[in-house]
């Protein structure tokens, strides 16, 4: 007889404070996965999943490991007969600092302030990793796991998850399940819980020009020498037209027009221009951006989009009048269904090289293209998401899509046969992931622990 939700929610509720320091330590750890691999830190955090793992009594744990490839760590518990099986995802790599100066508390120094709790990596992802810990904890200690369970916490989501085909073609035989749930998307407000239907892909691409072969005095070689970063900011500036669509040929040719149900999932959600704008920082009269009569749910989830990431020829600082010789930039696509990652890349590269200015000379390398998903959010696994997610976060799940993307969700879900795919998770719209500051509202952690107690319990009473 497995533990009742009841009993498990006991003990989840009263080891709040020890799953929040096991949560704390592993946030302590660097593990940014841009660093190339192998990487002791990331081998580090990866350690300290698959020691929480066994802790709780996960079996089978170990590191996954491929060549090139930051560890994945693995984890099971089968013995629940022929109840259903749940794999579940979460990844332990994080994101770079960013600007050091511009954390209020240490990035690896987890730490709290007005209910939230600061550090890098701490919301993305690794709550996502301690809130299934914790939940399948308070199962495995108060009488047992009503469902099969397999946990892949992956540890190169954040470069794009390159070694996902080759993880997949390995351990294919040990990953079947009957439903995937991901805990590594957002929500769309601090404690309302949303479930995922829909991912933008992404296509990454560093472009660099060269023009010269050393900085020159910009007085005695000024004019008739190519400059390499104007050369590039031209070439970067027509990649937006001044209609605001992207202008790349063919580029939205793949692209489709909401229908009127998805049309109408979105006009049912809250939205406020000015706690957007107040969300993303966008300054006193910056005006919104994008294709222009499209609302921005619409833009963030369904349209395709191009940023610039990264953007670098000289620092300002000890820069003298020069003619600078070479300059890069990080460029990357959001691609949306129907959009094929690998020949938007191909399109990209394309344009970038093309008719360069005074014919200086562009190279391109593209550095990551994942494809985008989308689902349709109906049946018996879904309504179970809902009703374990309003039971723990006492409001109604709203269903939304997701600008940023997840490489393994698209893959994963076809190569188990078209299981479906419950994305749920903890960025709040102020939570900072991948930038400054990044927090994790604590009172949606419990919460998030909660509905994954839940959640085990009503996928256990789905009909099979
Ligand atoms: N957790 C995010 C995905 C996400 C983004 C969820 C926004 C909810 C809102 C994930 O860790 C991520 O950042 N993915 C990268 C993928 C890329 C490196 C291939 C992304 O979207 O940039
Ligand atoms: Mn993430
Ligand atoms: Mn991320």
């Amino acid at each position: 007889m497995p533990a009742s939700p009841e009993q498990a929610l006991r003990y989840a509720e009263s080891h709040l404070p020890q799953t929040l320091a096991a949560l704390k330590e592993l946030a302590t750890i660097p593990s940014i996965s841009a660093r190339p691999a192998p990487d002791p830190e990331v081998r580090r955090s990866a350690e300290c999943i698959a020691a929480w793992m066994k802790r709780i009594g996960l079996e089978k744990v170990e590191l996954l490991e491929l060549d090139g490839a930051h560890p994945y760590v693995y984890g099971e518990h089968v013995h629940a007969g022929a109840a259903l099986t749940a794999l579940l995802y979460a990844h332990h790599d994080v994101q770079p600092i960013g600007r050091e100066s511009h954390w209020k508390s240490p990035p690896f120094v987890p730490t709290e302030r007005d209910g939230r709790l600061y550090g890098r990596g701490v919301v993305d992802d690794k709550a996502g990793a301690a809130i299934h810990l914790a939940a399948l904890e308070a199962y495995l200690e108060s009488g047992g796991l009503p469902i099969n369970v397999k946990m892949i916490v992956e540890g190169e989501e954040e470069i794009g998850s390159d070694h996902l085909g080759t993880f997949l073609e390995q351990h294919r035989a040990r990953l079947d399940a009957d439903v995937i749930v991901l805990t590594d998307t957002a929500n769309l407000a601090s404690g309302l819980p949303s479930i995922t239907y829909a991912l933008r892909g992404i296509v990454i691409v560093d472009v660099e020009v060269e023009a010269i072969d050393h900085p020159l005095h910009s007085g005695i070689w000024g004019g008739p020498t190519p400059d390499a970063p104007l050369a590039l900011c031209k070439i970067l500036g027509r990649l937006i037209g001044d209609d605001g669509r992207v202008a790349i040929p063919g580029f939205y040719d793949d692209v489709h027009e909401l229908d009127a149900e998805a049309r109408s999932r979105l006009q049912a959600l809250p939205f406020d221009e000015a706690v957007f704008r107040s969300d993303a920082g966008i300054l006193e009269g910056v005006k919104l951006a994008g294709e222009p009569g499209r609302t921005p749910y619409e833009l963030i989830w369904h349209r395709p989009t191009v940023s610039l990431s990264a953007l670098e020829a000289a620092p300002l600082a000890g820069a003298s009048n020069q003619i600078v010789p070479s300059a890069r930039a990080r460029v990357g696509v959001r691609v949306v269904p129907n959009m094929d990652a690998a020949k938007v890349a191909r399109q990209l590269c394309d344009f970038l090289q093309k008719d360069a200015p005074w014919n200086v000379r562009v190279t391109t390398h593209v550095r990551a293209a994942a494809g985008p998903w989308i689902t349709s959010p109906q049946g018996p696994a879904f309504e179970a998401a809902e009703r374990a997610l309003e039971k723990g976060f006492g409001e109604k799940a709203v269903y939304i899509g997701c600008g940023g993307s997840i490489p393994f969700v698209e893959p994963f879900a076809r190569v188990l046969g078209g299981v479906p795919a419950l994305l749920i998770g903890l960025e709040d719209p102020v939570c900072n992931a991948h930038s400054e500051n990044e927090s994790l509202l604590l009172s949606d952690f419990t919460k998030a622990i909660k509905s994954a107690v839940h959640l085990y319990d009503e996928l256990a009473r789905l009909p099979r």
